[in-house]
């Protein structure tokens, strides 16, 4: 079991990982005052004797699994379950689900009387290497991902790798998404998966990956909690991936590979990405989205993806489409195109991709 402090200016959390971290940290954490415990419909099916065990006299709030649960309707119906529930300012939230669940109960936390202790316990792969820490909260509205939010650090995340097995191939693949986008960032996690090209889909494999890649986000976040700088880097392949996720339907991961691999041919184009670099990342990248389940895009069936890139909240009010790109191993730079160029770029480097595929 690994334990770890994340602090920021504002604020001291823990962060435990391993195998056994739900059994070993959540008889003390539900303790002493009033608890409310959001999930998601397909995570209590799986999970009855997880709940009952640790959550049994808890007020429980079931969303239907999936994106289209995280609407600022579901979020007053939250707030208003924490009110009948009965709720003080000492009471405390545990989010237990993936990135979905993760997003909308830590906005809720936040909120609930101007924000009450938060545990998140992230259940898929996605929400334990990335979402389930750091403290971004949201909703979507109005077409646009995650656009009303908070800054909100959960006291304790709950890292239990257990949950992983009953999780599908796709969501496997999603996680993958999120640990490619840490090998973009940190070399030793680069080099990890280089080496191990044949074991993207070996969840033994990808567990092992968490905890380097927590303590990469927690050293970023503890740097710069609201991105205004370094955190930036976490968005590598995301303004793109947000695009293609908007467009297409397709899993967040899954997009932000579709992402990274976009943007970094594009920041190759224009020398930001060192060239030779930039082929091993998109080499890598590629092998991720051909590993079972292969990801496969009909950017033809997605018609103007790049228009969905104008909304990203990434971007400046110069119109500008803003990425955050890696440059060379280990380092990364944010990289600012005018709309026209983008599209036309995006353009190009797709029909291309066109003609390879499948990749
Ligand atoms: N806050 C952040 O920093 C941050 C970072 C990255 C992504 N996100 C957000 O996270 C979301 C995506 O997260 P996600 O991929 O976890 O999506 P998700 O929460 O929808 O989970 C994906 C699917 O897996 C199921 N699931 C969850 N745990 C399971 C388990 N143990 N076994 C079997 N099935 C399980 C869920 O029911 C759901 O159907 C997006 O909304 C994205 O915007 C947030």
């Amino acid at each position: 079991m690994e334990k770890f402090e994340l602090h920021t200016p504002s604020f001291r959390g823990e962060i435990v990982i391993g195998e056994g971290a739900a059994a070993e940290r959540l008889p003390a954490l539900v303790k002493g005052q009033k608890n409310f415990v959001l999930t998601d419909s397909r995570v209590y099916a799986l999970y009855p004797g997880f709940f009952a065990e640790y959550f049994g006299k808890d007020s429980l709030f079931v969303l239907p699994e999936g994106e289209k649960s995280k609407t600022f309707e579901n979020l007053g119906k939250i707030l208003r379950a924490m009110t009948e529930a009965g709720l003080h300012r000492t009471s405390r939230l545990f989010a237990v689900g993936g990135g979905v669940i993760g997003d909308i109960g830590g906005l809720a936390a936040a909120l609930y009387m101007r924000g009450i202790s938060c545990v998140q316990v992230p259940t898929t792969l996605l929400a334990q290497v990335d979402s389930g820490v750091g403290g971004k909260t949201a909703v979507d509205l109005a077409g646009v991902k995650n656009v009303v939010g908070a800054f909100f650090q959960p006291c304790e995340v709950v890292v239990d790798p257990m949950f992983l097995r009953t999780l599908s191939p796709r969501e496997i693949k999603c996680g993958l998404g999120e640990i490619v986008k840490y090998a973009a960032l940190d070399r030793e996690i680069f080099r990890t998966l280089k080496e191990n090209r044949d074991r993207l889909t070996d969840l033994s494999f990808l567990s092992s990956l968490i905890l380097p890649c927590v303590q990469h986000k927690a050293k970023v976040v503890a740097a710069d909690e609201r991105e205004t700088g370094e955190r930036k880097s976490l968005n590598v392949g995301h303004t793109t991936g947000h695009a293609v996720e908007l467009a297409s339907g397709l899993s967040h991961g899954e997009c932000v590979l579709w992402g990274m691999l976009l943007e970094t041919q594009l920041a190759g184009k224009y020398g930001v990405t060192d060239s030779a670099y930039a082929a091993e990342l998109c080499s890598l990248v590629r092998d991720a989205l051909r590993a079972e389940p292969a990801s496969r895009l009909n950017f033809s069936a997605l018609g103007g993806f790049a228009e969905k890139a104008r909304s990203d909240k990434k971007n400046e009010e110069d119109g500008n489409i803003c990425m955050a790109v890696a440059k060379s191993e280990g380092e990364w730079t944010l990289f600012s195109l005018p709309f026209a160029q983008y599209r036309a770029g995006m353009e190009a480097i797709i029909a291309k991709i066109g003609e390879q595929f499948p990749l």
